[in-house]
């Protein structure tokens, strides 16, 4: 009983004078200033197993409705695949626009008492490296009672081997074997959720719901309260809709263009009609959906109507965002639509809408802000509402928000809690499937453990072995640098465990005394991957190779007097040997606010290694400069030629400071080994004493060997340390 702008559907009554008389009544009922309207049945199949029916019937609601008009007044004709799509149900297509009557269903609050509770399972669609803030996740929305199932982007191997040991700690989590690369707005991304939603109908776990959350997803309210909520709504689907006009809708989401995924890039290859006669509908992709309805959804013995959704949904950009709304809205499934994805999602598109996607898919897609505590009342606003997750979290971005939800949905922290507020985050594991871009860091990561092996030119404490992992260090949402886990070779017969802890130097910048916009410059630095979302650079410890592009950042203080708000500066890009090698701009919209400004460079690759030199100038005035290292991508000139590592160090150990050294081994441990060995030293090796000079890891708070207690999960054996 629905009139929408394009089509009305979803009728469960085959009798066709019946259905055009309630159109007709719904149409009067809408106060549609028209009195008059076209309508198209287009086919559909009589759902109590009569007949199948593929006609085209074109009739008009006044003055007799069941006057057929001829064919040729039915400016619509019914192609063999809109015969095919719309079947299912009688859907009706409405030519001239009625006033949308489309009200979804109201979601209980309570379970009825006798209501037994209901099983979800939580589909994790997991990307990236920060598998910390998974744990913290998983711990958050952990109960025997559900399950968890998990998929990792194909090309995330470290995740994936570092969570694949859940599987034997607990029996309601499981990872996905079949893997797809699920690029942002791919159509690979409903491949994948129908692919893990088929693997659940067929597992031995009785569950209820599927609800999919991602990496950057936090629970807002207890999974008690989520489940007395899902188990009120039992075979309710709950999606959320844009909210606009339709057609606007389409044409923002790229619904009438068709998209082919290939190469993990989304080309869009030209425009389409959708198929007449169907409601498309759409909004968020963070669904939660019945067992039923998945099943039909799933069916290898598919319906026509989701056999076709499904043909031009493999075409189509965030096929996610779509595909389960219309595939609800024209089914049997219409009446158990709610309106609502269970997420509050920040959204700030002034910031999440800046076409930061056209290297994956040839469109501009929006992505929500991370929360931070500024959003604190927002978030805080959702407890009287029924939302049940807020997105994105992000521990590199904000941690602090993340504590401070915990804290609101379980209780504080205990006083003295271990490392509440440090976060570690690998880089570079040595068990990754190499790529090139690892080059550089790995360069770089030999160089400063080779510098760290030796207390001056002459002595050396250790020999240093293979770099096994380098990981990002925060605490308090500050920066701390990077560790560098590493093999030590003490003599030959002691090879330890080590973590070396490193910052970025960024003594390089220099700003003019006299210039005024030069006294307003708080950060100036050269960096890659700016996220213009979160206003900052995700490449923490600036490493910069020869196929980087560097982009310069500059944050500007405000100004207040000041003739023209918006400026452009020149900066220019200048290599090693001092030749200028690209001049470009940056433009600053607004003086007048504090500002995170930055400048893409267009260089050619490979970029000369060794140390480079950006300007910005101010009409021809030097406003200030600073300086960036450019890391060799391939460390044969550090194997083969001593001198040139020799430089190669000279030049790290400019751009890289070390700050502490941990042993990964107790100390009595080691004692033990060294009294065994103690008269085995070499001659170029050290004592026990300079063994003992390092401090446990596990004693060490900013190494990534420390206890972590707010990211490990409890087993029934203890905690879960991934072994
Ligand atoms: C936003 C919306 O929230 C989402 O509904 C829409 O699909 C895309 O835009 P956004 O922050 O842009 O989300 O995307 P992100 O969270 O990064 O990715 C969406 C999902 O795809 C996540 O589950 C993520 O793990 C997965 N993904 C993303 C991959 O598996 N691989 C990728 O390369 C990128």
């Amino acid at each position: 009983n629905y009139i929408a702008n394009r089509s009305i559907g979803c009728f469960k009554d085959n009798k066709k004078n019946r259905l055009l008389s309630k159109l007709y009544s719904n149409f009067k009922e809408s106060n549609s200033p028209k009195k008059c309207i076209n309508f198209c049945l287009l086919s559909g199949y009589l759902y109590s197993g009569l007949q199948y029916s593929t006609e085209c019937f074109c009739g008009n609601t006044e003055p007799d409705i069941k006057h057929k008009l001829p064919d040729s007044s039915c400016n619509m004709k019914c192609s063999a695949d809109q015969k095919a799509i719309c079947g299912g149900y009688f859907t009706m297509n409405v030519f001239e626009t009625g006033i949308a009557k489309f009200s979804p269903q109201i979601a209980e609050s309570q379970p009825k008492i006798a209501e037994t509770k209901a099983k979800i399972v939580f589909l994790l669609t997991l990307n990236g490296r920060a598998l910390r803030q998974v744990y913290r996740l998983i711990k958050s929305i952990y109960s025997v009672d559900h399950f968890y199932y998990i998929h990792v982007d194909t090309r995330q191997d470290y995740l994936y081997r570092e969570l694949l040991p859940l599987e034997t700690a607990f029996q309601n989590i499981r990872l996905a074997r079949k893997r797809l690369a699920t690029i942002w707005g791919g159509a690979s991304l409903l491949e994948m959720l129908l692919s893990c939603m088929a693997d659940l109908l067929k597992s031995d776990w009785e569950w209820d719901f599927v609800l999919n959350l991602s990496e950057s997803d936090f629970p807002i309210k207890s999974i008690d309260k989520l489940t007395q909520f899902l188990t009120a709504n039992k075979n309710k689907n709950f999606v959320k809709s844009h909210g606009r006009e339709v057609q606007r809708f389409i044409q923002k989401q790229g619904l009438d263009k068709t998209f082919v995924e290939c190469d993990t890039h989304m080309w869009r290859i030209g425009d389409r009609l959708l198929p007449l006669g169907i409601q498309i509908d759409g909004g968020s992709d963070w669904i939660c959906l019945s067992r039923n309805f998945i099943e039909y959804v799933t069916a290898e013995e598919k319906d026509k109507l989701i056999e076709g959704l499904l043909k031009i949904f493999r075409f189509t950009l965030l096929p996610a965002e779509s595909f389960f709304h219309t595939a609800i809205r024209n089914s049997i499934f219409c009446d158990s639509y709610i309106d609502n994805n269970l997420h509050i999602t920040n959204w700030k598109r002034k910031l999440g809408c800046k076409c930061q996607y056209r290297h994956i898919c040839d469109w501009c897609g929006c992505s929500p802000n991370d929360f931070k505590p500024e959003d604190w009342i927002r978030l805080q606003a959702t407890e009287t509402k029924q939302l049940f997750f807020g997105r994105k979290f992000e521990p590199v971005v904000n941690q602090l928000v993340i504590l401070q939800l915990e804290e609101w949905l379980f209780g504080p922290y205990t006083d003295g809690y271990l490392n509440l507020n440090s976060y570690w985050q690998s880089l570079y594991h040595h068990k990754d499937k190499s790529s090139s871009s690892n080059q550089a860091l790995l360069v770089l990561g030999s160089s400063l453990i080779r510098i760290n092996s030796k207390s001056n030119s002459f002595q050396q404490f250790y020999e240093p072995g293979k770099v096994l992992e380098i990981i990002d260090y925060f605490d308090l949402d500050v920066y701390k640098g990077f560790l560098i886990r590493h093999e030590a070779r003490f003599n030959e017969n002691i090879t330890l465990e080590v973590e070396t802890w490193c910052r970025t130097n960024n003594q390089h910048a220099q700003v003019s005394k006299s210039n005024k916009i030069a006294k307003k410059i708080m950060q100036l630095d050269v960096s890659t991957d700016f996220d213009q979302k979160e206003q900052m650079s995700r490449n923490f410890p600036r490493i910069i190779s020869q196929y980087s592009e560097p982009c310069l950042i500059m944050k500007l203080s405000s100004t207040s007097q000041v003739e023209n708000s918006t400026i452009t500066l020149n900066v220019v890009w200048t290599n090693p040997d001092d030749k200028v090698e690209d001049i470009g701009e940056m433009t600053i919209e607004d003086i007048t606010v504090t500002s995170i400004n930055f400048s893409k460079s267009n260089l050619k690759h490979p970029l000369m290694s060794g140390i480079w030199t950006v300007k910005i100038l101010q009409k021809k005035s030097l406003i200030g400069l600073t300086k960036f290292l450019v890391i060799p991508s391939f460390n044969n000139t550090m194997t083969k030629d001593l001198n040139s590592s020799h430089h190669l160090d000279k030049l790290i150990a400019n751009f890289y400071l070390i700050k502490d050294t941990c042993i990964s081994y107790n100390q009595k441990n080691i004692r033990d080994i060294i009294g065994t060995y103690l008269g085995n030293f070499g001659p170029s090796y050290l004592t026990s004493k300079n063994i003992v000079k390092f401090n446990e890891c596990k004693k060490s708070l900013w190494s990534s060997m420390s206890p972590d207690p707010k990211s490990e999960l409890l087993t029934d054996y203890g905690n879960f340390d991934g072994s």
